[in-house]
């Protein structure tokens, strides 16, 4: 007797008909034809089954929070941290937990089983830090979430930041941030992402740093990064986020930084969607897109997860959760159009962003965690192509989100059929 058995799914490595059984939490039985019982049956009618969405940046102490204390008239990014520190002062703790509650509901729903959010240290009351853990424990029954000590306005150049940052990491936070081009000087920002890394060192955390968001090419704190994780053999534990620089650098320099990063085993987190919006900003016409080098980071072996960064907050007034929506965008913005690069694009927000956050039983095979996400598509590029509705997601084999099947009903003549139900190749 199972817990859980959803019958005829397709999985993203493409086999169809099986049968998935969860026991326990845990995914207990994964083949054709599974004929024990089960307490919830759910007929997958041959969609896709999917191990969830994870994303990698997030900063959940301020979203939803579009608005407060007023709008983002310019839409910049100098613009929004400037909104962000104008909200900080006059948020409660309580007010954090209620919008990241809400946030986290959404995100549930939409099949996120994991997320790893930045929480700004640079605040002496670390309301966003008090709040969030209480988040972490409260959401721990529908999805991961994981936190990264943020010192926003710069770990050296905020008076007390240091301090508090490491209040942070003591009061739970997982993960060691920092945002060495926001430091006063180049040489303020290595020095920053060298302290960081010593402190992740110290008590053996991770790190994961917002790194050259910017569009000067001169911003080259991802090569301090890669060389600090090789040091201090922090390799596989160190994620560089943004790193938009890269787009504008000079071909020969990053022809000696991409190896270097992938010697050193650090990971890249571009976020599509806010990158495409945010940089650029300065130029005029041609505009760069700001997006990093994702396809010469991804073959130069390196792990590349994409991120969503904002939902409706100080930066970004869009946004729903929607992972599928991050891929389309990274896609598009890092012509990655291939047949292997849209599929490469799914990982980028599943397996990949799981790999990054050091996701522990994560996958629909045996012996993992029973977590994953019905969608209503038949491959990963179709998944992207129509942002697939989530009919189903399953929590450690729980149900704890369901919706119908979408079904199109305006051609109905023979030979018409919605693009759902079309059977494209994918
Ligand atoms: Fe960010």
């Amino acid at each position: 007797m199972f817990d859980l058995i959803v019958k005829n799914a397709t999985l993203t490595d493409g086999q169809s008909g099986v049968d998935i059984a969860c026991k326990d939490g845990k995914i207990a039985s994964i083949e054709a034809g599974i004929s024990a019982e089960a307490s919830t049956v759910i007929d997958a009618e041959g969609y896709l089954v999917s191990p969830p969405f994870v994303d990698p940046h997030f900063h959940m102490d301020a979203t939803l929070s579009l608005g407060t204390p007023r709008m983002n008239v310019s839409g910049t990014l100098l613009e929004g941290i400037a909104l962000w520190g104008e909200l900080k002062p006059i948020q409660s703790v309580e007010d954090i937990v209620a919008r990241a509650l809400r946030y986290c509901d959404l995100a549930a729903a939409k099949g996120i089983g994991a997320i790893r959010s930045h929480v700004d240290t640079c605040d002496d009351e670390l309301k966003g830090v008090q709040a969030l853990l209480e988040v972490r424990e409260k959401v721990k029954d529908v999805l991961d979430l994981q936190l990264v000590a943020f010192p926003q306005d710069g770990v050296l150049r905020d008076l007390t930041a240091m301090e508090n940052t490491v209040r942070a990491l003591e009061m739970g936070v997982d993960v060691v941030g920092g945002i060495p081009h926001f430091e006063r000087t180049m040489t303020d920002g290595a020095k920053s992402v060298r302290l960081l890394c010593e402190m992740a060192a110290e008590r053996g955390l991770m790190v994961d740093m917002h790194c050259d968001e910017s569009d000067d090419p001169h911003s080259r704190h991802i090569e301090t990064l890669a060389y600090e994780t090789q040091r201090l053999g922090l390799q596989g534990r160190v994620a560089g986020s943004h790193l938009t620089s890269m787009h504008s650098m000079d071909n020969y320099y990053v022809s000696k930084l991409i190896p270097l990063i992938a010697e050193a085993g650090v990971h890249a987190i571009p976020n599509p969607l806010i990158n495409i919006m945010l940089q650029g900003r300065h130029d005029s016409y041609p505009k760069r897109r700001g997006q990093t080098r994702v396809r010469e980071l991804r073959d130069a072996g390196i792990t590349v997860g994409f991120g969503s960064d904002c939902v409706m907050d100080p930066w970004y007034s869009l946004g729903k959760a929607d992972m599928l929506d991050v891929a389309f965008m990274g896609l598009h913005v890092g012509q990655l159009s291939s047949r292997v690069d849209m599929d490469w694009c799914f990982d980028a927000v599943t397996q990949n962003s799981a790999q990054i956050m050091g996701l522990a039983d994560y996958g629909v095979a045996k012996g993992c965690d029973a977590n994953f996400v019905l969608l209503q598509a038949q491959n990963k590029i179709e998944a992207i192509r129509l942002r697939a509705h989530r009919l189903a997601v399953v929590r450690r084999g729980v149900v704890i989100s369901r919706s119908p099947v979408v079904t199109h009903t305006l051609f109905k003549g023979e030979g018409s059929k919605s693009l759902n139900e079309a059977r494209l190749d994918g």
